[in-house]
């Protein structure tokens, strides 16, 4: 009898522990595939891969012809080639020779100069189109270098110039002078932080508010929060979308170590919904609003711009559908729903991408622009999710401090930012934002396809990338024409030109004008001669060979036969 017992206690037990190994596997199956199945998707396997890449570099002779043009197009390559550089050299002189000196002892410098174009041509580029760090002013929507040159700015500092450089000016001068008699006293508080607060409430619609340094910083607390208050581990966060540089957000290539507790999923999939309704770690779901433009891809830089295979491309109503579809589920399995609108925050509407796409979150990151001008992060939140202490176990507590939070003169300057918020001059801004940046992104294309040059734009209102359509390996030299043309970009180049939302009429057309020539210039060079055996898949597998050779006989330059 007792034998029976205890042979059914272990059928049971058998059974329990089999059962249980078949939901693990059944989780662990459908996490999978909600995966994207590019290497963004996978963080991991990416960030192997990575560590298995060598450096090689084409010579001075494959730096015109990686793509197997014929000699004459080589030989044109090479005059447009120089001719930029002996331009950049007389035109950009000292603005080159101050970036030189400067990058020797600037890591950052050092980092971005190289990873402004694919690595395999990185270093000859440098060496005869060096990068001009610096600008000396700003003024209505150029900058100018130490030589004087004056450029249209698309760099939008990244994504902080919203409203033009000059307004930010102007707030950072008057909210200095209004806190100037407190000073840069820290701890307490100057009393138009309250101001600030209910003005932030009012556009988050919101509860509360804290105070950060930097948007990573605002990530970082609101991903404490959901994790204290829902006392699960994981966060989720959609393949591509930059979140800043803290590890938890940043799994894959970037972070020297693995991120165990993020999950990532795919944009606009079922199979994510699936593993958000049944898994039991889920604390949060962040949401970079910015990868409608783009979706399940890494933000476009020109370092990865091998072949044109970027592509964007932005649906409103199916993005805030999708963010409608995902907002139920959150709410269903008491997922805290994060918006990081740390970038897209008042670029796309007043009440930023909550208003925007018509869905509630219950926290909001924003930064960047909310500071007038000054470094800030902040978060907004439901009353329960904010709150940092436990009332019946007072040494459970979520801890977030930092010695520079509500700096009166970053208060000061972005109280005068959310006062212009409220100004009518602030809402005829918005109204009509998406057609006038659509109508210029179509112009643009429609002029672009009339000269049939191989470039079309995309964009999420004033957040432009541009797209090549015909597949060559050269399209990173597009960003030296365009500065030849007195464009300004960012160090990602092409891949994501930022708009300040006082760009006139005039200044667009201005704009526009260069772009064209810049885009003629270089079909003139040839880089963009047409190979009809070459497509975007065959330059991926030569470039794979190419890394594989490196990596089998490095001894050999690559060269395995
Ligand atoms: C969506 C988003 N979140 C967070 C950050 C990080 O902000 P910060 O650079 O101020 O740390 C950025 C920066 O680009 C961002 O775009």
């Amino acid at each position: 009898m007792e034998w029976a017992t205890t042979t059914l206690a272990l059928y049971g037990m058998g059974g329990a522990a089999l059962a249980t190994s078949l939901m693990t596997l059944r989780r662990r199956l459908e996490l999978s595939h909600a995966k994207h199945a590019s290497l963004a998707g996978h963080a991991r396997t990416a960030r192997r891969l990575a560590a298995l890449v060598p450096f090689y570099e084409y010579d001075e002779a494959q730096f015109f012809n990686s793509d197997g043009a014929p000699a004459d197009v080589a030989a044109r390559r090479r005059a447009g080639f120089e001719r930029l550089s002996a331009l950049y050299a007389t035109r950009f002189a000292e603005t080159i020779r101050c970036s030189t000196e400067a990058a020797a002892s600037i890591s950052d410098l050092q980092f971005t100069d190289a990873y402004r174009v694919p690595f395999q041509y990185s270093r000859y580029a440098r060496a005869r189109l060096p990068s001009a760090a610096f600008v000396q002013s700003s003024n209505g929507v150029t900058v100018t270098d130490l030589d004087g040159n004056r450029f249209y700015d698309l760099t939008g500092s990244y994504g902080v110039n919203v409203l033009g450089y000059d307004f930010y000016k102007e707030a950072i001068e008057r909210g200095a002078a209004r806190v100037r008699a407190l000073g840069p006293v820290l701890g307490p508080y100057h009393p138009l932080i309250a101001e600030n607060v209910a003005m932030l409430k009012e556009v988050s619609g919101l509860d509360e508010v804290s105070f950060h340094m930097s948007g990573t910083e605002a990530v970082m607390q609101a991903v404490r929060l959901a994790r204290y208050h829902t006392r699960r581990t994981h966060l989720v966060r959609f393949c591509g979308a930059y979140h800043g540089w803290w590890g938890d957000v940043q799994p894959g290539i970037g972070n020297p170590l693995p991120a165990h507790e993020t999950y990532t999923l795919r944009d606009l999939s079922e199979d994510s919904l699936r593993v958000l309704r049944t898994r039991r770690d889920v604390a949060c779901v962040l949401v970079n609003p910015l990868q409608a433009l783009h979706l399940n891809a890494a933000a476009p830089g020109d370092s990865a711009l091998l072949d044109s295979a970027r592509r964007a491309h932005f649906d409103k109503e199916a993005y805030g559908n999708w963010l409608k579809r995902l907002r139920a589920v959150c709410t269903e399995q008491n997922i805290v729903l994060v918006f990081d609108e740390v970038f897209v925050g008042f670029r796309l509407a007043r009440g930023g991408a909550q208003e925007y796409f018509g869905v509630r979150a219950d926290l909001v990151t924003y930064g960047k622009t909310l500071g007038g001008g000054l470094p800030i992060g902040v978060v907004c939140g439901r009353h329960h999710l904010m709150k940092r202490f436990r009332g019946d176990r007072p040494a459970d507590i979520c801890f977030a401090r930092g010695t520079f939070n509500s700096h009166p003169y970053v208060m000061a300057a972005m109280n005068e930012f959310l006062r212009h918020l409220h100004t009518p001059q602030a809402e005829g801004l918005y109204r009509d934002l998406d057609r006038t940046w659509n109508e210029r992104a179509q112009r643009l294309n429609q002029r672009l396809r009339a000269e049939a040059l191989p470039v079309a734009v995309a964009n999420m209102s004033s957040i432009w990338t541009v797209c090549y359509e015909q597949p060559s390996r050269y399209n990173w030299m597009f960003q030296y024409y365009m500065r030849a043309e007195g464009l300004a970009l960012s160090w990602v180049g092409t891949g994501r030109l930022i708009f300040s939302l006082n760009y006139t009429d005039a200044d667009f057309d201005a704009v526009e004008d260069r772009f064209v020539a810049a885009a003629k210039a270089m079909e003139q060079d040839g880089w963009w001669w047409g190979n009809p055996a070459l497509t975007n898949r065959s330059i991926k597998r030569a470039i794979l060979k190419e890394m594989i050779a490196h990596r089998l006989f490095p001894e050999r330059g690559g060269n395995g036969h």
